[in-house]
C-alpha cells in the first residue's frame, strides 16, 4: 500500500473510549508489536479481523503462555470484543485497532509471531473492491517475514470462491506448506487451539455452510 493509503486509512480511524479496557486505538502511528506486548510471554500470536473476539477470547485461555494480540479495522467491534476480554479477567489478550495488513508490514519486526489466525476475511466479491481483501500476492511475503521459523498461517473461509484465492496465493507460494494432519489435529484440540470459535463461524455453521479450513507452515 502506498504512503497515502496508509495515512488516510490510520487518519480515519475513530475515537473509541479504551479506560479501562484491553483496547488500544492505533490512529495515525500506530505502537510497534514490542510496545504492545508485555515481557515474559513465550509466544505471540497476531489474529486478523477478531470481530467480536470470540476465538481470542478462546484462545488466550487455552494457550495461558502466549500473547494474542487482535488488529480489528471496526473500531466498534474491537470495543466489543474488549470488554469480553476484559469480563474475563485474562492478561494475556489485547486488541487494536487499525489495519492488519498494514501493522504486519510496519509494526511488526521480523520473526515476531508464532501464529497468524484470519478467521471468515471479509471477501469482497466486487472486482474493484477486490485490492480490500487481506489475502493478496503480497500476502505470502508480508506473513512469511512476521513469523517465527515454526510458525503458522491459519485461515477459515466459508467462501468458496475466497477458499480458492487462499490456495492459489499461499498454497503455491513457496514461502509456505500446508499441512493437512496438523489441520485435523488443531480441529480435534477444540475451542482456542485454532479456527474456533467464532462468531461468524457460529452464524455460518447454522446456516449450513461448508467452511473451509488451512494450516499452513511457513517454509
Ligand atoms: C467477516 S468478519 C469476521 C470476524 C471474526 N473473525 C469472526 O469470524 O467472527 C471480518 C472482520 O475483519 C475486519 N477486517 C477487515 N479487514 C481488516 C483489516 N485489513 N485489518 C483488520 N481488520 C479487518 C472487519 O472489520 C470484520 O470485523
Amino acid at each position: 500500500m502506498s504512503v497515502g493509503g496508509k495515512l488516510s486509512f490510520r487518519r480515519r480511524v475513530p475515537e473509541v473510549d479504551a479506560v479501562g479496557l484491553p483496547l488500544v486505538v492505533g490512529g495515525d502511528d500506530p505502537p510497534h508489536l514490542d510496545e504492545l506486548v508485555p515481557d515474559g510471554f513465550d509466544d505471540v500470536e497476531i489474529e486478523v479481523g477478531p470481530g467480536k473476539g470470540a476465538y481470542l477470547c478462546a484462545a488466550v485461555a487455552a494457550r495461558p503462555r502466549s500473547f494474542v494480540l487482535g488488529i480489528e479495522a471496526a473500531a466498534g467491534y474491537a470495543s466489543y470484543a474488549a470488554q469480553q476480554l476484559h469480563e474475563s479477567g485474562a492478561n494475556n489478550g489485547l486488541f487494536l485497532v487499525d489495519n492488519a495488513r498494514l501493522f504486519l508490514e510496519d509494526r511488526v519486526r521480523p520473526g515476531s509471531l508464532t501464529r497468524v489466525h484470519v478467521y471468515f476475511p471479509d471477501p469482497w466479491p466486487k472486482r474493484r473492491h477486490r485490492g480490500r481483501r487481506f489475502f493478496t500476492e503480497e500476502t505470502p511475503k508480508v506473513v512469511h517475514r512476521a513469523l517465527r521459523d515454526d510458525g503458522l498461517l491459519l485461515v477459515a473461509t466459508d467462501n468458496a470462491a475466497y477458499a480458492g484465492q487462499v490456495c492459489r496465493v499461499v498454497g503455491a507460494s513457496p514461502l509456505f506448506e500446508r499441512d493437512r494432519a496438523l489441520e485435523r489435529e488443531l480441529i480435534a484440540e477444540g475451542p482456542g487451539a485454532a479456527f474456533s470459535p467464532t462468531n461468524f463461524e457460529r452464524k455460518y455453521l447454522a446456516e449450513g455452510r461448508i467452511v473451509r479450513r488451512f494450516a499452513f507452515r511457513r517454509a
